[in-house]
């Protein structure tokens, strides 16, 4: 079984990251309306940290996405299960994930946006793992980079579990492998 390692990134630096970030955001929207959509479940907590920092008119959405096969599948399948509910056609839109990983998520969620047609599309990422790409996706807004260790707290879960953590830990098992592809198959947002 999967235990909880130490803590990766703690609740300071979290913290940190969030004002750093909204300070950014703030700066490049100011006086422009902007509408934050929150991929859920696993931005909710990075997501409600963030909008409160913003000073901006922010009109909030979510959608919901599952993806699988990560390990075993090149392109991935990205299924949505919830949609946006206001019209973005002609918004300036910032979508907020909790991590980007191989970016087939945020692949797939830009193209679905673009075609929404709005006035400008930005990514916001609370952490990211660069080394993992298998699509080129960046954020415009990026906060901690991390290596490949899966972790979980702060929105993020393993089967469902951990998102409550107030910070960012790792899990251990004894079989790292084995441990790994297990985790990536039927993997929720
Ligand atoms: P993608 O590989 O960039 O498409 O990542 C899709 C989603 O998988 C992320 O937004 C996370 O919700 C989830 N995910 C990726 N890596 C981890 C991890 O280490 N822990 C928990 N969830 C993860
Ligand atoms: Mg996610």
């Amino acid at each position: 079984m999967y235990e909880l390692g130490g803590v990766l990134v703690t609740r300071d630096e979290i913290k940190s990251m969030v004002r750093r970030l909204a300070d950014r955001i703030n700066s490049d929207y100011a006086g422009q309306e902007l509408v934050i959509v929150g991929v859920l479940k696993g931005a909710l907590a990075f997501l409600s940290d963030l909008m409160r920092e913003l000073t901006m008119p922010v009109i909030l959405d979510f959608i919901i996405v599952s993806s699988y096969g990560f390990e075993t599948s090149t392109s991935g399948v990205v299924l949505l299960r919830k949609d946006v509910d206001v019209d973005i056609e002609g918004k300036h839109v910032l979508i907020v994930e909790d991590l980007i990983d191989t970016g087939l998520t945020l692949k797939y969620l830009k193209d679905l946006f673009w075609s929404k047609k709005p006035a400008s599309l930005n990514i916001c990422a609370a952490f990211d793992k660069p080394n993992r790409r298998k699509a080129p996706i960046a954020a415009e807004y990026s906060g901690i980079s991390l290596g490949d260790d899966f972790i979980v707290g702060y929105g993020l879960d393993y089967a469902g579990l951990y998102r409550n953590l107030p910070d960012v830990r790792t899990l251990v098992e004894g079989d790292d492998a084995k441990a790994k592809s297990n985790i990536m198959q039927g993997m929720e947002a």
